[in-house]
């Protein structure tokens, strides 16, 4: 899991005025709230520095959260600004929680992260096709996954499963070939384009989808998938029907349980009355990969490239995997919080720092909860595998070699309980 970038956590129209919203991502928790005088959204640390409460369980009042325990009043930027037992006192200077910046596009809340300044911030990708309410009509939706975040993002820019995983639906089993790439990277994203030949559409679609025909004469269709650092994927087909686009942030609540939330733009069919079936089949593929991916082992993605083989069809994947590298070597990685030693495992409160632990040095004492630890901060310590060499290259379309399987997987950090709400079991009706 990566610090530094800017998540997509909720959909802005449900973090509503009044009412502050639990989330968790990177193994934080945090309360989103509006303010009532200008209705930006505020994103805290959701731990209470006095006793450690949750503050998404207080009140929002005069643009200040109140926690629900001994009802200190944290203003927008975290700082405590009323203790009610000692109105007539001074305010610790200890007496404040990390304060993340917001900003609210493409009908998502995103949440920076990380304490790095504005300017060298990753991007938030261009997302614009969201706004475009004329050529496009909308559904969105959310599913839990009790797996990786980075396993599900590779099954998402995945072409060479569908057939296999999604046979019937977009995938064919009669050409499971994966033709040349046409690929487009930047340092924050690659985007792979393959022309495809899917089966014949099926239910409303099949109505009006000019794909009857025998294979050989089908209409071949444009797909491309993009991933975006560090979780974000974008699939989008070219129907003869028109345009399909799933924006997807996979959200890591913590390293083994991730919440997806996509918007599903599509080209065609833009009445309401489609979207209960558009909505229907994306779940369906939903639920096929969960299938095979909440099955994979080793859970968390090998940090070794060695460790599973791959092949031509996988180059964006193997991308990805260096650039993640290449972030953990930077310090961005962010480990769990819970301590093993003698006893039971401990959980230790510590969290992202916010941009103001730098921006503001005179208050480096006044942070009571210390930063999560990255990769690279615990190297060296007992209860860390070495890093094993990386390899830069790509691996050959025919491997030659048997590589050996497995073994280089992260410790997992023990699972936890989400609180969060998904379709899964909607969609399952
Ligand atoms: S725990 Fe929040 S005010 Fe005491
Ligand atoms: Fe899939």
């Amino acid at each position: 899991m990566f610090k530094n970038f800017w998540y997509a956590v909720e959909f802005s129209k449900d973090v509503v005025a009044g009412k502050p919203k639990k989330i968790k991502i990177l193994g934080q928790q945090l309360v989103l709230y509006r303010k009532g005088s200008d209705g930006s959204i505020v994103a805290l640390s959701d731990l209470c520095v006095h006793r450690g409460a949750a503050l998404s369980g207080g009140e929002v009042k005069d643009d200040c959260i109140v926690c629900p325990y001994h009802g200190w009043q944290y203003n927008p930027g975290g700082e405590v600004v009323k203790i009610p037992a000692h109105p007539d006192r001074g305010i610790p200077r200890k007496a404040r929680v990390d304060s993340y910046p917001v900003v609210e596009r493409y009908s998502f809340v995103w949440v920076y992260m990380g304490d790095l300044p504005e300017e060298e911030r990753p991007p938030i990708p261009d997302w614009s096709a969201i706004d475009d309410t004329v050529n496009y009509r909308a559904v969105t939706g959310s599913f839990l996954w009790k797996s990786n975040y980075e396993r599900i993002l590779e099954n998402g820019v995945d072409v060479a499963h569908t057939p296999f995983v999604h046979g019937g639906v977009f995938g064919n089993r009669e050409k499971p070939e994966v033709p040349e790439f046409r690929t487009e990277e930047s340092p924050w994203h690659c985007k792979a384009s393959v022309t495809l030949h899917p089966p014949r559409s099926k239910g409303l679609w099949g109505l009006i989808n000019p794909n009857k025909q025998d294979l050989a004469n089908r209409p071949p269709v444009e797909v491309s998938t993009t991933w975006f650092l560090p979780n974000m994927v974008l699939i989008e087909v070219n129907t003869p029907m028109g345009p399909m686009k799933i924006f997807d942030t996979n959200i890591p609540i913590d390293e083994e349980t991730t919440l997806v939330k996509f918007v599903a733009l599509r080209g065609f069919f833009k009445g309401a009355w489609a979207d209960l079936d558009a909505k229907r089949r994306i779940f369906k593929v939903l639920r096929e990969d969960q299938g095979i991916v909440d099955a994979v082992r080793p859970e968390l993605l090998p940090f070794d490239l060695s460790s599973e083989l791959h092949v031509k069809s996988d180059y964006n994947a193997v991308l990805y995997r260096r650039r993640r590298q290449e972030l953990i070597d930077q310090g961005w990685s962010v480990e769990g919080n819970t301590i093993v030693g003698e006893g039971p495992a401990r959980v230790e409160a510590r969290v992202i720092p916010s941009p103001i632990r730098k921006e503001v040095p005179e208050l480096a004492s006044a942070w009571n909860f210390k930063e999560v630890r990255s990769r690279e901060i615990l190297a060296g310590s007992p209860d860390v595998k070495p890093r094993v060499e990386r390899r830069l290259v790509m691996p050959d379309p025919e491997p030659s070699a048997d590589v050996p399987a497995g073994g280089a997987g992260d410790e997992p950090e023990g699972s936890t309980e989400s609180a969060v709400k998904s379709e899964n079991e909607e969609a399952k009706a």
